[in-house]
């Protein structure tokens, strides 16, 4: 078992857990589901969800993981000895390890276009071609996989170097630089000749088009955004110090993973309108849009290159904190060194994310429930696996766990003085409100 770390600074846990929320779901999943689900009504709905869900789940997770100091399946058996808590811990784990497999497709998808970018791929292509050329790229069966196969390489070794050394020194340095990109590109943007129907589309609700699949969708992309439920910050929260004050790093990360969410918006969903393409096409939406946008602008295929470069750490960011969820399990209840779990990880991650990836092409007639292997990924890790996850924190903070117990990590063993109504707040919060809204919601919605 290797030695367990510990984040060297307030900062370093803000940019780990930024680093982790901050990914993908923004700039990619995050503008397709507002594209698919009809703007802004989804945008309120989401932003209800993170407010009132996901953040009593993010509080909680950083409860468990930093009073525990312990892997996912540890921490319950930690602070539940003697119980059968400790096989929640599976549910997170198998979460991750379903998020992973699709999400480093997509990862490679994101190194792909930077090698695009880099060779002047899409410089004064149309819209058409750049669909195209999206099409092309996901349903092609060798490309996709050596590009998944370098997303996951790069993950595992940063993992393999330890998070405060890997992840921390370039989560610094990267975050600060894709949200500086990101309002260049939103900028750019709202600008455009007929944007206005993108700006309208984002901010001005059509409630009509709501349905208990949109709550679902909803919930599903708070919890994917902001990573909870997986077990991903429970792992992180257990290497921050007993000194640290949780609500502020959470509400930090929450409002840094907001932030970007709204601004990737802005930036994609005006150009969507301005160039004529369909809000609800998809998942290639951001791969389609953003280099037309590039064409666009001065230096264009230059800042295409630092965008897809800095999508890329993004995505690499959150993809580190899903197999150290994996690897901290490993580790720590199989005494595995932390080389023997990453390989043992990877071997299964990688041949999931085989098929995931072959979904997008030769196997796309292969349907599960109704979904290729692809979006069964997805969707049942969003909108089932991480509720579930979620409310299982919250459900072991606000019923198994001693108020005395939350109280004391809350303000980091009285280090942190908050008022008694405060603590009580988010303790409702998580006692009452979190646990029976998530579960009305996805009840509502599989049945
Ligand atoms: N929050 C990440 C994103 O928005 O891309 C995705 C993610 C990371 C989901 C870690 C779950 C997780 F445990």
């Amino acid at each position: 078992m290797g030695k367990r770390e510990g984040f060297a600074s307030s900062f370093g846990v803000l940019v780990a857990m930024a680093g982790s929320a901050v990914g993908l779901g923004n700039l990619w999943r995050f503008p397709y589901l507002v594209g698919t689900n009809g703007g802004a009504a989804f945008i309120i709905i989401y932003l209800a969800c993170v407010l009132v869900l996901a953040l009593p789940i993010l509080y909680s997770e950083f409860i468990i993981g930093r009073r525990s100091q312990s892997n996912v399946f540890g921490a319950y058996k930690k602070l539940a000895p003697d119980s059968k808590w400790c096989n929640v811990g599976f549910i997170y784990v198998l979460c991750s390890i379903t998020i992973i497999s699709f999400y480093s497709v997509v990862g490679g998808w994101t190194i792909d276009y930077f090698v695009k970018a880099a060779t002047f791929q899409f410089s004064s292509a149309s819209a058409d071609q750049l669909s195209g050329m999206f099409a092309n790229t996901v349903t092609s069966t060798a490309s996709p996989l050596v590009y998944m196969l370098v997303f996951l390489g790069i993950t595992a070794l940063i993992v393999l170097a330890g998070v405060k050394n890997g992840i921390e020194k370039y989560s610094k340095i990267m975050m600060p630089l894709l949200f500086i990109l990101v309002i260049v590109i939103a900028i750019r943007s709202v600008t455009l000749e007929n944007s206005y129907a993108g700006i309208e589309f984002l901010f001005k609700p059509d409630f009509s088009k709501i349905t208990a699949q949109t709550f679902l969708d909803a919930l599903g992309q708070a919890f994917f955004s902001l990573s909870v439920g997986s077990g991903s910050i429970l792992t992180y929260a257990s290497y921050v110090s007993r000194k640290e004050n949780i609500v502020k790093l959470s509400a930090q990360t929450a409002i840094s993973d907001t932030m970007f969410a709204i601004v990737a918006g802005v930036a994609i969903m005006p150009a969507v309108f301005a160039f004529g393409i369909s809000p609800s096409e998809g998942p290639g939406l951001v791969f389609v849009t953003l280099p037309y946008i590039f064409n666009q602008l001065p230096f264009g295929s230059f800042l295409a290159v630092l965008f897809f470069f800095a999508l890329f750490i993004a995505a690499i960011t959150s993809s580190i904190s899903m197999l150290e969820v994996i690897v901290a399990y490993l580790d720590e209840e199989f005494k595995l060194k932390r080389r023997t779990s990453i390989v043992l990880s990877l071997i299964l991650i990688a041949t999931l994310g085989v098929f995931c990836s072959l979904s997008q092409g030769i196997m796309s007639d292969v349907k599960i429930l109704g979904n290729s292997i692809f979006d069964l990924f997805d969707k049942s890790s969003a909108n089932i696996m991480l509720p579930l996850g979620g409310l299982i924190a919250v459900i072991f903070v606000g019923w198994r766990m001693k108020k005395a117990e939350y109280a004391d990590e809350i303000t980091s063993g009285g280090l942190v003085k908050f008022s008694k109504t405060t603590v009580g707040i988010f303790y409702f919060f998580i006692k009452y409100i979190a646990p029976v809204v998530i579960a009305t919601i996805v009840i509502r919605s599989l049945f």
